[in-house]
C-alpha cells in the first residue's frame, strides 16, 4: 500500500495512514499540539506503565493529557502481566482515547527488568495473552508496536504478526531493529516486508530511519507496509506527515527554511510554557531546541548556551540572536 488519505482502523476513521510514534519523554502536551498541526493519521501521548496506571498514579495520569482538538488520540501501555492488562485497557478507553497500544519493543532495562516492553519479544505467547485481555476489554482499536526480535539470531517479528492478528489487534507497527541493537545501525526493511506478507487481516505498518519523503517513499515501496509510524523524523520536525502527504497528493516537494524552523521553535517553547513551570520548561528546551537547531551552523555551541539559559526572556533571546545559517551537513536527532 502507498499513502492512503483516508484510513480505517476497525470503525475508526483516520485523515491518513501516517502516524507519529509514542515517545517516551518527547511526545507530551506541547509536543502534540505542535504536531497536530500538520494532521498526521494518529498520534500517541508518551508510553505509560500498566502497573502505575491501575494504581491511579497521578503523574501517569498526567503524561495522557490531551485536548480535545487532538482526537483521534491514541495512548500506549506497557506491562507484562496479563492479569491487569484488562483494567489497564479499560482505564484508558474511558479517559477519552481512540486507540489503545501495547508496548512490545522498549529496550530500556528498567522496564525489560520485570519482562516489558521488549523482553516481551522473547515470549511471544505472552504478547498474545495481554493483547486478548486488552481487545476483551475495550470497543476501541488495540494496536502493537514490536521490534524485528530479541537478536540477530531471534528474528520473530513474522511470528509476533500471526499471534497479534489472531488475539485480535487491528495494526503491529515493526520497528525493524532488534532489541539488541537499540537505535543503532540502521532498521532492516526486509523483515518488515516479511511481516507484511504473513500478515491476514491485520495492518502492518514500517518504522525505523523515516526522516523525510525519500525515506518514507521508500519504506512504503520496499515493504508495502499499511502505513508508517515516524518516530525521531517527527522531533523538530512536527511537519513531516504534512510533507509527505504533500509529496504523495501533489508531487510538492516542501522546503522549510531557518526562519520556518525558528518560528516553530518559538511555538513549542510557548506551548512548553503553557504546560509547565519555567524552570522545567528552561530544562525541557536543552532537548527540544537540539531537534530545531540540528541542521543549523554552530549548533555545538548553542546547545551549551541552552543549557545556561536562566529566564524565559534569557531563552527568547538565545533563539532570537542566533543566526540561523543552514549546514550542508544533514544531523539525525541525538537519542
Ligand atoms: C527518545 C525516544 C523515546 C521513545 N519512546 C518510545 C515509546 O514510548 N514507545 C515506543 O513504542 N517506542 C518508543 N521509541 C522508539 C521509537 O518509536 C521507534 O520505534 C524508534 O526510534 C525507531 O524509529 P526511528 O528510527 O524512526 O526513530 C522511542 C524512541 C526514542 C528515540
Amino acid at each position: 500500500m502507498s499513502f492512503k488519505k483516508k484510513f480505517y482502523l476497525g470503525s475508526l476513521e483516520l485523515s491518513n495512514n501516517i502516524f507519529y510514534a509514542p515517545l517516551a519523554g518527547c511526545s507530551d502536551l506541547a509536543f502534540r499540539k505542535m504536531s497536530k498541526i500538520y494532521d498526521p493519521g494518529l498520534f500517541f501521548c508518551e508510553m505509560v506503565k500498566m502497573d502505575a496506571l491501575i494504581r491511579y498514579d497521578p503523574n501517569t495520569f498526567r503524561l495522557l493529557d490531551y485536548t480535545k482538538d487532538m482526537h483521534p488520540i491514541g495512548a500506549q501501555i506497557c506491562g507484562s502481566k496479563p492479569e491487569i492488562a484488562y483494567h489497564s485497557a479499560k482505564i484508558i478507553e474511558d479517559l477519552g482515547f481512540d486507540v489503545i497500544d501495547l508496548n512490545c519493543g522498549c529496550p530500556v532495562d528498567k522496564v525489560t527488568k520485570d519482562g516489558s516492553g521488549s523482553a516481551l519479544l522473547s515470549h511471544p505467547e505472552r504478547i498474545g495473552e495481554i493483547l486478548h485481555e486488552m481487545v476483551a476489554a475495550v470497543k476501541i482499536p488495540v494496536t502493537v508496536k514490536i521490534r524485528a526480535g530479541y537478536d540477530d539470531q531471534s528474528v520473530n517479528a513474522p511470528e509476533i504478526v500471526t499471534i497479534a492478528e489472531k488475539a485480535g489487534a487491528k495494526c503491529i507497527t515493526v520497528h525493524g531493529r532488534t532489541r539488541k541493537q537499540a537505535y543503532k545501525g540502521l532498521a532492516d526493511r526486509d523483515v518488515i516486508k516479511e511481516c507484511k506478507a504473513r500478515a491476514n487481516t491485520i495492518y502492518v505498518f514500517g518504522n525505523g530511519d523515516i526522516f523525510d519523503v525519500p525515506s518514507a517513499h521508500h519504506m512504503f515501496e520496499h515493504t508495502e507496509c499499511d502505513g508508517i509510524v515516524i518516530s525521531r523524523g517527527s522531533m523538530g520536525q512536527p511537519w513531516i506527515a504534512d510533507d509527505i502527504r504533500r509529496y504523495y497528493e501533489s508531487g510538492e516537494v516542501v522546503e522549510r527554511d531557518t526562519n520556518a524552523i525558528k518560528e516553530h521553535l518559538l511555538k513549542h517553547f510557548q506551548y512548553i510554557l503553557e504546560y509547565k513551570s519555567e524552570r522545567k520548561a528552561l530544562l525541557e528546551m536543552r532537548k527540544v531546541g537540539c531537534w530545531y537547531l540540528k541542521n543549523c551552523v554552530g549548533v555545538k555551541q548553542i546547545r551549551q548556551e541552552l543549557n545556561k539559559a536562566s529566564s524565559t526572556q534569557d531563552m527568547l533571546d538565545l533563539i532570537h540572536n542566533f543566526s540561523w545559517e543552514e549546514s550542508n551537513e544533514r544531523t539525525t536527532c541525538a537519542v
